[in-house]
């Protein structure tokens, strides 16, 4: 294993040794190829330079209590991918390539993936992107998925604690219509300049309203928005947020705990009626927000402790972070073991 200071590590680039990539070409997928660049030569007029004919995924892979590997449900990657494929035009790729490349990238680059116990964990990035030459608004006939991995600490820096977020009615991140369920790089060049304004006034992250009313939360910057009010688990229901596997695994679990799930519109202003409020993604895992300041309004919403998350996302926390070590039971089939050492 590789000598990193594990527990600092932050959610940065960082070079690892091999990656994988995979050809569509006339109408068909290739062979899985490794390759130790980290680079690929693209032609000038490719499609994904010019017209964004590109998507990507992030899961992660965890070193477990047991020492075995664990992917958590990489199969909503896969399908994520297909519907972010559908969305702007591109080749999809099968499933089973898609797990084949996630399983190659992870174990040849198994010396840099966390020990268990340091909270860091791999992560593991799909990327599809057209590849053939258009100069018309169109389609590419060629196509390139690869999969590289890296390891990674907490997204927000300082992991597990509450951390401050601002609204802005100034930018919008999609349209209802739009392409906001895909995870194409579009919707996130359309979030720089508010996660800029954000990050300016010492914000972790700015949180975007729905585009037509501006009224409703939809999301925040890299993740989705939870709220815990009277034993519920709300979460916003909108046509221009990304569907959150990691949301979707919390629904889970809180109706586990016994708690009722609201998935619905979620206007400003009941955010004075919250008791706990959150992002949570695969990089930021669960990010427990103390305050939420209004940039128009100059309202500002505050919630629980500025350094002890609220017992509700706590209790969250641990039950879905358990499942990702091994330290609990999944009863779900939610990780997927892809290394028995
Ligand atoms: N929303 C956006 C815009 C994201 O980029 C992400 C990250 O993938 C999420 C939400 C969280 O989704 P997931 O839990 O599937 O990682
Ligand atoms: C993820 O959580 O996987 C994301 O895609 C966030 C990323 C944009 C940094």
């Amino acid at each position: 294993m590789k000598e990193l200071d594990w527990s600092n590590l932050g959610f940065g680039y960082r070079k690892t040794n091999y990656n994988v990539r995979c050809y569509y070409r006339d109408g068909k997928w290739g062979e899985l190829e490794i390759s130790s660049s980290e680079y690929i030569p693209i032609h000038i007029s490719a499609t994904a330079l010019h017209y964004g004919q590109e998507a990507f995924e992030g899961l992660k892979a965890y070193r477990g209590k047991d020492g075995k590997i664990r992917l958590f449900r990489w199969e909503d990657n896969a399908n994520r991918m297909i519907h972010s494929a559908k969305g702007v035009l591109m080749a999809e790729p099968p499933k089973e390539l898609f797990f084949e490349a996630v399983k190659k990238a992870v174990l040849l680059n198994k010396e840099f993936l966390p020990p268990y116990g340091s909270g860091a964990s791999m992560y593991i990035r799909p990327l599809l992107i057209g590849t053939g030459p258009e100069i018309g608004v169109k389609p590419s006939k060629e196509y390139m998925f690869m999969v590289f991995v890296l390891p990674v600490g907490p997204y927000f820096k300082n992991g597990f604690k509450p951390v401050n977020m601002m609204i802005t009615r100034s930018y919008d991140r999609a349209a209802p219509l739009g392409t906001g369920t895909y995870k194409v790089g579009g919707n996130y060049a359309a979030s720089l300049q508010s996660m800029e304004l954000a990050h300016e006034n010492g914000f972790a992250s700015a949180i975007y309203l729905d585009a037509k009313e501006k009224k409703y939360i939809d999301e925040c910057g890299p993740a989705n928005f939870f709220a815990i009010k009277d034993n519920t688990y709300i979460t916003p229901k909108s046509t221009s947020i990304l569907d959150s596997i990691t949301n979707r695994s919390l629904q889970k679990l809180a109706e586990d705990m016994g708690m009722k799930v609201e998935r619905r519109k979620v206007a400003v202003e009941e955010l004075e009626t919250f008791d706990e409020v959150g992002a949570c993604g695969t990089a930021a895992v669960i990010t427990p927000i103390h305050k939420i300041v209004d940039f128009d309004t100059k309202k500002e919403y505050v919630f629980g402790s500025p350094d002890t998350p609220g017992p509700v996302t706590t209790k969250l926390y641990e039950k879905l972070t358990a499942i990702h070590w091994g330290e609990a039971e999944d009863p779900y089939g939610w990780i997927t073991i892809i290394d028995e050492e």
